[in-house]
């Protein structure tokens, strides 16, 4: 079975289509390439022995849309992950964010239907919750202001999916998924995060001061109400949260689903502090890491981390990787790299 992957050649997108093609299902990527690389099709075809179709347009081009439906011909769902998603970059540009955020989002559900596609998997994000009052979050657990355009688009993503099922003659489900932190890389290091630039992200930021590219790390802020006093996030490896997408994927094809919009967190369940990261990156790379406490960075959750109970249930979606093998993981991946 066909499945389109936009924003395939991304980060969660590369491992989602290797677990999709283990899984036997035919991916097929669109991605721009705005925020990756053409190496990461090499890395795919080193691990699955063959060339993935990947298709270079831009999800928020309608007629290219077309185009690609109609040469592949009978896509029985999609999984969209093409998005924007550095958050102090979307305060300085909103607009980018809007239009391509949202923007690619109206033109999926634009065209979908023509091609008869009723089945979607949708990458949301924990910001959705914003500060939460209570930890950890729930699906249920109510959605708070989101602290910068990143996280509104995501949240105005959500609430697009909902009206349109609410509307008459809607066809399509959609399952949205909630993702927690995702780190680590392809065990084979054929494939992992390919940051473009200076990185936003903890992981990425930690791997390359290890390796000599950076300096130090500052942690950002060490006076929150946490553990040790530094946030708490909840780290998914990108393997575990590329396999929620076949178990969504899956539950779409075979109609189980019982509502035309249904929503899942996609984390451990478990929450770490950014402290507890570096001092287990040292344990799992055998790296000193160099540090320092800075302030604190605008728009940072105190704490977050999931109730994971609803995947385990509905999905049969659990974690398997340790925050150890996470970070040995990145570190492989850092090391083929290389400085
Ligand atoms: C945020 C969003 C997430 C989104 C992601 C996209 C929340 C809760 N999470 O993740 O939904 O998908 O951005 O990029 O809004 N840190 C440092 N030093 C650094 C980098 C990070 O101390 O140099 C700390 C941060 O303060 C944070 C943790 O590491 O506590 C993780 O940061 P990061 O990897 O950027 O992810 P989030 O901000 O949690």
């Amino acid at each position: 079975m066909k499945i389109l992957v936009t924003g395939g050649a991304g980060y969660i997108g590369s491992h989602t289509v290797v677990e999709l093609a283990q899984a036997g299902y035919e991916p097929i990527i669109i991605d721009n390439f705005s925020n990756s690389k053409e190496s990461v099709l090499g890395g795919l075809r080193a691990i699955l022995g063959r060339d993935v179709p990947c298709h270079r347009i831009d999800c928020g081009d309608a007629e290219a849309l077309r185009g690609v439906l109609k040469q592949e011909d009978n896509v029985q769902g999609v999984i969209h992950f093409a998005a924007f998603k550095a958050v102090g970059e979307s305060v300085a540009e909103p607009l980018k964010y809007f239009q391509n955020n949202v923007g690619s989002l109206l033109t999926l559900l634009e065209v979908l239907p023509e091609f008869g596609i009723e089945s979607l998997v949708f990458s949301s994000s924990c910001t959705v919750y914003g500060v939460p009052d209570a930890l950890p979050v729930t699906e249920a657990t109510p959605t708070k202001p989101a602290s910068s355009p990143y996280g509104r688009t995501k949240q105005m993503c959500e609430d697009i999916v909902h009206d349109l099922a609410a509307a008459p003659g809607n066809k399509l489900y959609t399952i949205l998924l909630r993702y927690f932190n995702p780190i680590g890389a392809h065990e084979s290091a054929k494939i992992g995060e390919l940051p473009l630039g200076t990185p936003n992200n903890l992981v990425p930021f930690i791997t390359q001061t290890a390796v000599g590219i950076r300096e130090k790390l500052t942690i950002f802020g060490n006076d929150y109400d946490t553990v040790d006093g530094t946030n708490v996030r909840d780290y998914i490896h990108v393997v575990d949260l590329a396999q929620a997408h076949i178990a969504a994927v899956q539950r779409l094809l075979d109609r189980k689903a019982t509502d035309t919009v249904e929503t899942f967190n996609v984390g451990t369940g478990h929450g770490n502090s950014v402290l507890e990261v570096v001092q287990t990156f040292e344990q799992a790379s055998g790296q000193k890491l160099n540090y320092v406490i800075g302030p604190r960075r605008p728009g940072d959750v105190p704490a977050i981390y999931a109730d994971a109970t609803k995947a385990a249930e509905v999905l049969g979606f659990k974690t398997s990787t340790s925050l150890f093998d996470s970070l040995a993981s990145s570190w492989k991946w850092q090391l083929t790299l290389g400085k």
